[in-house]
């Protein structure tokens, strides 16, 4: 049992590790979800706010009733960074863009946040986050007390996630054989991959990518689902760490919550779907046993509007619902 912690933020981590037995048997391997969703604020990126912040605040660069922390983000850090800004009497601008959907601004608003919404995309590039970028530095130059954590560049972000590996190592006493992350700032594989290098643990680490993001020398291309992926490289990344990369599209996402959903009664967020299209793809490579834990970010229930509804995946992708039902997900496997 865990002990009581002080204040919401006491009760970022320690995440619940659960055997998936019914793709385990499927697989012949054993699989493991790390479910970020158990979060207060419902993902990973708990562990990235905290991280950045708590050090801000130790550090002076916070100050609370005075300062301000402004980011560019619409979806999980910014639910983290607005939890842990209302926690410690912080202001927060959240600088967001059209894509953003209502229940994340409605979420930002309800914990405190100011959203400054994007309406014009770059010029040059046509893309909304040059232009969210922009506003701000912008904001970071002129706003009074204001603080930046940028987490694409911010070495805390990564430094939280040896705390996550940890917890991992721990549950399986020191026998991990692979685990899969699905990739975006690259803070939760990086900072996993230097506790798995530092500890001597054999464990091969493995990025989940998407289709059209450009982390692991794919083209740029569209994509549908947030979360991995990312259409710059984050200067986070480090390529040396990852033994394997496996680049999964939206709709092997899609596929993969709706088969984990009916086997496993999981009701996961897309990047999570992409983590368990990764472990179908590298599965035949993996010796029989193996310990194989994905990293689960977020849960379903941000998704329901996309990856849960009927209408949205029709939408997308036309009638592709006997798919979770008769076919494997689709993607490719590439070493690093
Ligand atoms: C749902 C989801 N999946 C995956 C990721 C990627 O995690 P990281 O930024 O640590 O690479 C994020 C990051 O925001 C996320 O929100």
């Amino acid at each position: 049992m865990r002990p009581p912690v002080d204040g919401v933020l006491g009760a970022v981590g320690d995440t619940p590790l659960v055997r998936l037995t019914r793709l385990s048997a499927e697989l012949g391997l054993t699989a493991y979800a790390k479910l970020e969703r158990f979060n207060p604020g419902g993902s990973v990126k708990d562990r990235t706010a905290v991280s950045m912040l708590r050090a801000a605040l130790r550090d002076g660069d916070l100050v609370p009733g005075r300062s301000t922390v402004v980011e560019s983000s619409s979806g999980n850090l910014a639910v983290g960074l607005a939890q842990f800004c209302l926690y410690h009497r912080l202001d927060f601008v959240c600088v967001v863009d059209a894509k953003t959907t209502a229940a994340n601004l409605r979420l930002l608003r309800a914990l405190g946040a100011t959203v400054e919404v994007i309406t014009e995309p770059d010029q040059l590039t046509g893309e909304f986050l040059p232009a969210r970028l922009r506003r701000v530095r912008e904001l970071n130059a002129t706003l009074p007390g204001s603080f930046w954590p940028n987490q694409y560049a911010n070495p805390l972000n990564a430094r939280a996630h040896h705390e996550t590996m940890h917890e991992i190592a721990q549950a399986l006493d020191g026998r991990v054989d692979y685990v899969l992350f699905p990739t975006g700032s690259c803070g939760t594989l990086v900072g996993c991959a230097r506790y798995v290098r530092v500890n001597g643990l054999d464990t091969r680490i493995v990025a989940v990518d998407a289709v059209g993001s450009v982390l692991f020398g794919l083209p740029p291309g569209p994509r549908l689902i947030p979360g991995h992926g990312a259409s710059v490289r984050p200067p986070l990344l480090d390529d040396t760490l990852a033994d394997d990369v496996v680049h999964v599209t939206d709709l092997d996402c899609v596929v993969a919550c709706r088969r984990l959903a009916r086997s496993e009664a999981i009701l996961a967020g897309g990047s999570s779907g992409a983590a368990v299209a990764g472990l179908h793809r590298l599965a035949t490579r993996i010796p029989p046993g193996s310990h194989c834990v994905m990293i689960f970010p977020d849960g379903g229930d941000r998704y329901l509007d996309t990856v849960y509804s009927d209408a949205w995946v029709e939408h997308h992708f036309g009638d592709v619902s006997g798919l979770w039902r008769d076919r494997e997900p689709a993607g490719q496997v590439s070493p690093c």
